[in-house]
């Protein structure tokens, strides 16, 4: 049993099977588009909303430091991320890895986890783009219904409707093929970067020197009875949950690193890439750079315009601006900010849709999913029924909790990568590797450790939920997915010999 558990499959295989002609994706992605698509899904929600929340709950102006722990976070992830885009470019990131390194049921687990990374969120920045948007509109003076506005402002029955629309929106787009939405990407990438460089430049000169102090605010104790909704690590050991102090910065990088995520995307798209060998490598650790530089000046830069206690939730960036009289600014940050989200979400779908197909490329999900559209050559199926399930969930849920839950499932797969760097290296120490992460182990242990970390720092109750997805996640794979594998038949692909590799074709 334990032998087809931990199957795990060929690397060469892994790589062959985008090759069958009905299976396979256009490579059309350079290592500059690769940068694009990763800042054009990396800047997003996290900063444009999250920051003003964080800033004002738990970290103050200390928020610029949570940016730098979860920076550090995804640094360290991002080496081992690089090594393993360009060992195996084969779509769908994390799960095809970890085929290859770690087997084949913690595979499955890992893309149940990704479903749930980019589903959920897909919809929380759909949400938060139709926030902007709406807010826009009302500056113009037309006002939907409360109850096409989503779940939060209406009474009763609540859905959002333009957020519902922007994901069948991209859903089209994608269907048509990622050239096209790559170049539509370039487009609102520059837009989005334009207005974070005019949120820092022009926000630099109504920074007021009172609104630093206190830098780190000290740490006020929360009232008890909340205990669920404490970070883990505080109910762990029996800490009196606190918010600010240097533990509120740890809470807040916790938060923040969703904005953060996306560098892991770029990932998903190693098999459309030309040369991903040389290009994943730069295309990830590029963009993940010019994004924490980003971070950490912007929000240097709003806790410096604003004091952090009257720091807006909804749209911090733009309101600073405001509240510094200067709503031309903030009106053309909304419109940034709504602009910049569309690609957001777009990217999260499409690193959806690919782990999706490469799931049922291998048999793990039924394979109807993974036949490409003949014209197209995009794996429309995964594509249509996955959007119309997101647009769905974004007409009817709501934020906050949302992102916490992305943030645990994104975090537990830097894990299993790392984890799967160390292994894949003594299992194959042989593969041509373009990128080899420094000093192996030492780099995957300091990231499983950071990752640690910051999932401790989140509440309890995502743990929990979290919890009851994977453990539905593995009920699925013991009814289908086991049998159905496509390794379970070819076992002439099972790979090599190794702890976590059964010998020979008693393994299939
Ligand atoms: N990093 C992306 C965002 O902040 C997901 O919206």
């Amino acid at each position: 049993m334990s032998n087809t558990l931990f199957r795990t499959k060929k690397v060469e295989q892994s790589i062959l099977d985008t090759e069958e002609p009905e299976h396979a994706l256009k490579k059309s992605l350079s290592a500059l588009d690769l940068t694009v698509f990763g800042v054009g899904v990396i800047i997003g929600t996290g900063i444009f909303v999250l920051t003003g929340k964080v800033a004002k709950e738990n970290a103050g102006p200390g928020v610029s430091l949570a940016f730098v722990a979860a920076g550090v976070a995804c640094a360290l992830a991002a080496l081992c991320y690089a090594e393993f885009a360009s060992t195996v470019p084969v779509a769908g990131s994390a799960y095809t890895f970890s085929y290859a390194s770690l087997g084949e049921l913690p595979a499955w687990i890992i893309g149940w986890d990704l479903v749930l990374e980019f589903a959920l969120g897909t919809a929380v920045v759909a949400v938060g783009w139709s926030g902007y948007v709406r807010s826009l509109m009302d500056n113009a003076g037309w006002h939907l219904p409360a109850s096409l506005g989503g779940r939060d402002g209406a009474h009763g029955f609540g859905f959002d409707i333009l957020a519902a629309a922007l994901v069948l929106v991209l859903t089209a787009i994608l269907v048509v093929g990622v050239k096209l939405s790559a170049r539509i990407t370039t487009l609102v990438v520059a837009i989005k970067v334009t207005v974070v460089l005019i949120v820092i430049i022009a926000g630099a000169f109504f920074i007021e020197g009172k609104n630093y102090s206190p830098f780190i605010p000290p740490a006020q104790t929360v009232e008890a009875g909340t205990g669920i909704k404490s970070p883990l690590i505080q109910i762990m050991f029996g800490w009196a949950p606190t918010n600010f102090g240097v533990l509120g910065i740890f809470t807040a990088a916790s938060v923040v690193f969703f904005a953060f995520i996306g560098f892991d995307v770029v990932a998903t798209a190693a098999e459309e890439t030309k040369n991903p060998q040389r290009d994943m490598p730069r295309g990830i650790l590029g963009s993940l750079v010019i994004c924490t530089a980003l971070y950490v000046l912007v929000s240097i830069v709003v806790t410096g315009m604003q004091k952090y206690t009257e720091l807006s939730v909804d749209a911090p960036l733009a309101d600073a601006f405001k509240a510094t009289g200067h709503p031309w600014f903030a009106g053309v940050i909304s419109f940034g900010a709504a602009v910049g989200l569309t690609t957001v979400c777009m990217i999260l779908l499409l690193g959806q849709t690919r782990v999706f197909f490469a799931m049922s490329r291998d048999g793990l999900l039924p394979r109807f999913f993974s036949r490409v559209h003949p014209k197209f050559r995009t794996p429309h199926r995964p594509t249509i029924l996955l959007g119309v399930i997101i647009a769905i969930l974004a007409g009817f849920t709501s934020l906050s909790e949302l992102a916490e839950l992305v943030n645990i499932g994104t975090l537990f797969a830097f894990i299993v990568v790392a984890v799967g760097v160390v292994v894949l290296r003594h299992t194959r120490p042989d593969l041509p590797r373009a990128f080899r992460t420094p000093w192996v182990p030492w780099v995957p242990i300091l990231s499983v450790m950071a990752t640690l970390w910051l999932m401790l720092n989140l509440p309890a109750e995502t743990w929990l939920r979290f919890a009851v997805w994977m453990v539905i996640g593995i009920v699925v794979y013991f009814l289908y997915g086991r049998s159905h594998s496509r390794l379970a038949r070819r076992p002439e692909a099972v790979g090599g010999s190794g702890p976590q590799n059964p010998p020979g074709p008693s393994a299939g």
